[in-house]
């Protein structure tokens, strides 16, 4: 009798719809509301110990001030240089603001070129990315018949950890993503910047600000939403900002007012806060990366990884026999040839 069972069970297994046995590998890695709501009260723990002067040194989610102290509110008007680099694509921008805000019809305006910067570029000297960054500054302004003999505003959206001083100050903690240009960390952007358009000469340019690319979403929203307090990003990394009381923000006097506080969320994790919730596919991509133990929710969920672990999720389904009848291809078994962009197409 027992044979019987053990036979028909193990018949209806071998008919099984193959989207079951997929379904029933997944399922052990969704996550349910309780997990969610047990992953939030995590992260506001990890978010008061960046933003309390006793453990702000050791946070794993650093919550670091950026100077900037309030949202657009219709009255900024006038027309600037921006650079943006730290995404898939480095940009150069002129940006122009006019007056008013939503139905007002005021608004931000912006022409953008993309300049391509190689690996090679990403993962060499410093001063050698910022000369690109300057050079390539200096190509947009002829491009676009922007006069080299006046003083043009620039600000900097630069979009890696930094500790700021200042609006026009910031150390760089530590890089991220795909870049790990050497000779920057623990130094001031800003002035690598400005050495470098001396460097490049033949124009005359002030950089005014520095900001991450979540308080440049915050803001450039805020022109059409005068409530916009947060920013968010997923992209190639994962961040989020957002308007803070200053009084909860230890690291910088006074009480009165708010402050912008970049959180640098992809670093969650990095304390072993989410140990319990990281699968062998999210400790494959960790060893396999250029900053180990580093960024730890942003190589869970961001776009830089995503193509990765659906690859050595697929993989391991493969080879367990369950897709393209066990037969594992060289494709497959080769790091980086799933990317996001494939995920994202298969999803459409
Ligand atoms: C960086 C953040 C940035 C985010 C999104 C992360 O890797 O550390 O500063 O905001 O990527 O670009």
């Amino acid at each position: 009798m027992l044979a019987v069972h053990l036979i028909s069970f193990f018949f209806s297994k071998l008919q099984e719809d193959p989207t079951k046995k997929v379904d029933r590998f997944l399922h052990a890695m969704r996550l349910h509301d309780d997990q969610l709501i047990d992953i939030s009260a995590r992260f506001q723990a990890e978010m008061k110990k960046g933003l309390s002067a006793e453990s702000s040194a050791a946070a794993a989610v650093k919550m670091l001030p950026t100077h900037v102290r309030s949202t657009p509110d219709g009255s900024e008007k006038g027309q600037f240089l921006a650079l943006d680099l730290g995404g898939s694509k480095f940009k150069v921008l002129q940006v122009k603001v006019r007056e008013g805000m939503g139905v007002r019809k005021g608004g931000v305006e912006m022409e953008e070129k993309i300049y391509p910067i190689s690996k090679e570029l990403l993962n060499g000297r410093a001063p050698e990315l910022f000369d690109h960054v300057s050079e390539s500054l200096k190509d947009f302004l002829r491009v676009k018949n922007i006069s080299l003999e006046k003083k043009h505003p620039l600000a900097f959206t630069f979009s890696f950890p930094c500790e700021q001083t200042r609006l026009d100050k910031g150390l760089l903690l530590s890089w991220s993503k795909n870049c790990r240009a050497r000779g920057l960390q623990g130094k001031d952007v800003v002035q690598a910047l400005r050495e470098a358009i001396d460097r490049t000469g033949g124009m005359d340019i002030e950089v005014l600000a520095m900001v991450n690319d979540t308080v440049a979403t915050m803001m450039t929203c805020g022109f059409d939403d005068q409530y916009c307090d947060v920013g968010l990003i997923i992209g190639t990394g994962t961040n989020a900002c957002y308007m803070e009381e200053l009084r909860h923000v230890d690291l910088v006097e006074g009480d009165e007012g708010r402050m912008c506080v970049n959180t640098e969320w992809g670093g969650f994790g990095d304390n072993g806060a989410l140990n319990d919730y990281i699968t062998e596919f999210d400790q494959d991509v960790d060893a396999t990366s250029i900053n180990p133990g580093k960024q730890i929710f942003e190589k869970m969920v961001s776009g830089m990884y995503l193509g990765e672990l659906v690859r050595l999720v697929v993989l391991k389904m493969t080879k367990l026999g369950q897709l393209f009848d066990g037969l594992v291809s060289d494709a497959l078994m080769t790091k980086g040839k799933i990317t996001t962009a494939h995920v994202a197409a298969m999803e459409e």
